[in-house]
């Protein structure tokens, strides 16, 4: 049998490093600063203009971004763990803060400042994503509550 898999390379953002990006109400980007575009693997030229989505990691629960939506439509600041994808196809995880930009009192832009995450909350927040995922691809989800005898018959005969 013949077997293939990829291997995606991680890029560690440096403890000293700031990615800091800003986007119109729509979500596209319309400043990228130099550490973005370096992380990314993208230069700024090519990621000014484009739909933020364009660093989009496919781990990434969809429901994580429609919460972040939300949270931003009720005026208030987003803070999450983003796992992103980079133009060579690596990744790069990151902890982001997104807030309003407001000019007069009005809200013109989103920004967005990231910083980097440890090691250990990386693996846990790619088990809870991945676990997110599972559940959320599901078409339906069957809950079945049972006793705990029960539940051990059943256990007793699928094994
Ligand atoms: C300021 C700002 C920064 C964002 N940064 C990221 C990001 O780094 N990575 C990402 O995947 N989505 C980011 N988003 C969310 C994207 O706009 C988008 O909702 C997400 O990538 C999901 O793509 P989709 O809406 O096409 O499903 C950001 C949004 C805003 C407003």
């Amino acid at each position: 049998m013949d077997t293939s898999f990829d291997m995606f390379l991680e890029t560690e953002v440096p403890d000293h490093e700031l990615i800091i990006s800003r986007t119109d109400l729509k979500g596209n980007i319309t400043y990228a600063n130099e550490t973005f575009a370096m992380i990314s693997g993208y230069d700024p030229d090519e990621l000014i203009g484009k739909p933020h989505n364009i660093v989009r990691h496919p781990d990434m629960p969809r429901s994580v971004f429609k919460e972040l939506w939300e949270t931003l439509g009720r005026g208030e600041n987003w803070q999450g763990f983003v796992k992103n994808r980079r133009e060579d196809s690596g990744y790069y995880w990151v902890h982001a803060e997104i807030s309003g930009v407001y000019k007069d009192g009005k809200l013109v832009e989103y920004k967005s400042l990231r910083t980097p995450i440890e090691r250990e909350t990386k693996i846990n927040m790619q088990n809870k994503y991945d676990d997110m995922r599972k559940k959320e691809e599901k078409s339906s989800r069957v809950v079945i509550n049972v006793s705990d005898e029960k539940l051990a018959k059943i256990k007793e005969i699928i094994g």
